[in-house]
């Protein structure tokens, strides 16, 4: 399943992390970069253990914690802390698959990079190229929103950002761990939890129906969730 989920940060939440992406200092995206990976990145990155990326951090993960589409697309369990990068002209990330495992910087925590998320920091008229391109099994889906949105799509899929060729595309980058390891789960999920939300503001939260399918959903979250 692939979920944009849009105004994960405001306009303004968007110029602060801009602005302080300007005055940062950038390392090379290869650090972070699996074998197989590094050999197609070419980008620049904030240090994982930077100051400034953890500040910017907490602002994207309290946006993610309040964002109800978010939640109910993605079931999370653990968020990798956001990563920020930036490509400028002639940079690009051919095609790869994320590891499945990351370790939590300064931590002994791994986890499972069960979903992958680009959160878009530079509007589509700043760049020309850097699509987030994303293989599905109904072909190759073209990813550029507008800043402050962003797109959920499985870790299991081969991408890639295409050369830029005008401009600087910036974002965020995380994974998630997901209480629903299973994406075709989780979509069953996803889609029923929606359906209730329509039925609710239809008939109203009190609304007999509403309440059964509500129980459905967490009855199937009982069978399926890691904790
Ligand atoms: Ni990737």
């Amino acid at each position: 399943m692939l979920t944009c989920i849009p105004e994960v940060l405001t306009k303004a939440q968007v110029a602060h992390c801009r602005e302080v992406m300007r005055q940062a200092e950038w390392e090379d995206g290869r650090v972070t970069a699996g074998t197989v990976a590094a050999a197609v990145k070419n980008n620049f990155q904030l240090p994982q253990t930077s100051k400034l990326a953890a500040e910017l951090g907490d602002i994207v993960m309290d946006a993610l914690s309040s964002s109800p589409l978010f939640v109910s697309a993605a079931l999370p369990l653990r968020i990798l802390p956001p990563m920020f990068n930036r490509y400028g002209v002639g940079q690009t990330f051919g095609v790869h698959v994320d590891n499945a495992i990351r370790s939590v910087p300064g931590t002994p925590v791994r986890i499972r990079t069960d979903l992958s998320a680009t959160l878009f920091l530079a509007e589509p008229d700043e760049y020309d190229g850097g699509d987030l391109v994303i293989e599905t099994s109904y072909g190759g889906h073209e990813i550029k929103l507008p800043a402050g949105d962003l797109v959920l799509y499985p870790a299991t899929s081969l991408h890639c950002v295409t050369p830029i060729t005008r401009g600087e595309r910036v974002g965020s980058f995380f994974w998630i761990q997901s209480m629903i390891r299973d994406d075709g789960q989780r979509a069953i999920l996803y889609d029923l939890d929606q359906t209730i939300q329509d039925l609710q503001a239809e008939r109203g939260a009190e609304d007999a129906s509403a309440v059964r399918l509500s129980g459905i959903y967490h009855n199937l979250i009982r069978q399926w969730a890691e904790t």
